[in-house]
């Protein structure tokens, strides 16, 4: 478990960054549909740094969009600009390149994986993020996963603060690490980013519940059909191993060509969200325990056909007035920002693969070597 030290923190260092050029990674990677910012949670959650900031000389926020091969318009934030400006609050100029000029005193560098080097830890790109200015704070908990240089090489060339939101994120994790009598309930496309997890919560969780894409994988490991359902074959046996007394998976769904219960999966049937019976298992199961941590969405909920499962586990999460609940994963967020459910949720992460990667290893790339 990571404990953060005061001297790393920017909530101990403000003086510190008072009329100095301070250059910002956040994680401005937003979920960009029909010309429309559809999660803003990741935005708003820089904010409060954002404001501290106004003591600098100036600022200049890095982030990625996407993740385009180069230069891809789609995944500009000069389109975006105006958006992120009202969503923040701020007056924020774009700079097209490490050759244009910061005005005023809020900037955004264009994505920083249009530039050659940012996933490849490039030597090159860290010093010019270094010549930006003279401090960097990384406000971008939700991609201090990668080990990527903006956030990895460069901390090594400048002196380095955590913002606000990534040191709560890191005492909210490990306020939920110290945690018994915990529910971890699990879904999303693939088991495979997930099985650290799995395997590390076996023994800590009283119950691991799956749902969504990775519940087939596991299904399929454990000898049943699933049709045509997304599965990851590679991973199959890995899975035969686990022991699986303490995993919970559904029992029924609906699959695009109706609802069948887990035993009448016909071969050219695709599982696209989980059932009644089966949701009505989980509720019951995570009624049991105190604590609740939950990331990924129990069905395909890209189609609104799709939501249902995970929409009544938010609505019915909401109603266990005295639980600890922790949400997070990318999709999760969006889809409950969409409902209008996130607000009533207390612990709430940015991360979807840094929160999965935090629980299961306790640090992340960007504390190696500190
Ligand atoms: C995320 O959305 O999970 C983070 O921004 C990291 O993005 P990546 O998966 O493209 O590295
Ligand atoms: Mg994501």
């Amino acid at each position: 478990m990571i404990k953060l030290r005061k001297k790393n923190l920017l909530r101990f260092n403000l003086k510190k960054i008072k009329d100095k050029k301070v250059v910002v990674r956040v994680d401005y990677n937003i979920d960009y549909k029909n010309g429309k910012i559809s999660d803003k949670f990741r935005l708003t959650s820089t904010r409060e740094t954002l404001e501290k900031l106004k003591i600098a000389k100036s600022v200049i926020l890095i982030s990625h969009f996407g993740d385009p091969q180069g230069f891809d318009s789609f995944y500009s934030f000069k389109n975006v600009l105006p958006q992120l400006q009202k969503i923040l609050k701020l007056k924020i100029n774009f700079l097209e390149d490490f050759s244009s000029k910061p005005l005023g005193k809020f900037n955004l560098l264009e994505n920083i994986r249009f530039f050659r080097g940012e996933k490849e830890k490039d030597i090159n790109l860290a010093y010019k993020i270094k010549d930006l200015g003279e401090i960097y704070i990384n406000e971008a908990f939700s991609v201090s996963h990668r080990d990527h240089t903006s956030i990895t090489l460069v901390p090594k060339l400048m002196t380095t603060f955590y913002g606000l939101r990534f040191e709560k994120e890191i005492k909210m994790l490990n306020e939920f690490l110290k945690l018994k009598n915990l529910t971890l309930i699990l879904g999303g496309a693939k088991i495979s980013t997930k099985l650290p997890l799995i395997k590390k919560f076996l023994k800590k969780a009283k119950l691991i519940i799956l749902g969504g894409g990775l519940a087939n994988t596991f299904l399929k490991a454990k000898g049943f059909n699933v049709g045509q359902s997304l599965v990851e074959d590679e991973i199959l046996d890995e899975i035969k191993k686990i022991d699986s007394k303490n995993i919970l998976t559904p029992i029924d769904f609906f699959t695009d060509k109706g609802y069948r219960k887990l035993n009448e999966i016909k071969n050219d049937d695709k599982i696209l969200d989980v059932g009644f019976e089966s949701l009505k298992i989980f509720l019951k199961e995570i009624s049991k325990n105190k604590n609740i941590i939950w990331n990924g969405p129990l069905g395909y909920i890209e189609e609104k056909k799709y939501i249902n499962g995970t929409y009544e586990l938010a609505k019915n999460l909401i109603k266990f007035k005295n639980k600890k609940i922790l949400i997070g994963g990318g999709d999760t967020i969006s889809f409950l920002e969409e409902k209008k459910l996130l607000k009533k949720f207390k612990f709430i992460s940015t991360g979807g693969g840094a929160m999965l990667y935090y629980l299961a290893e306790e640090t992340l790339p960007c504390f190696k070597n500190e």
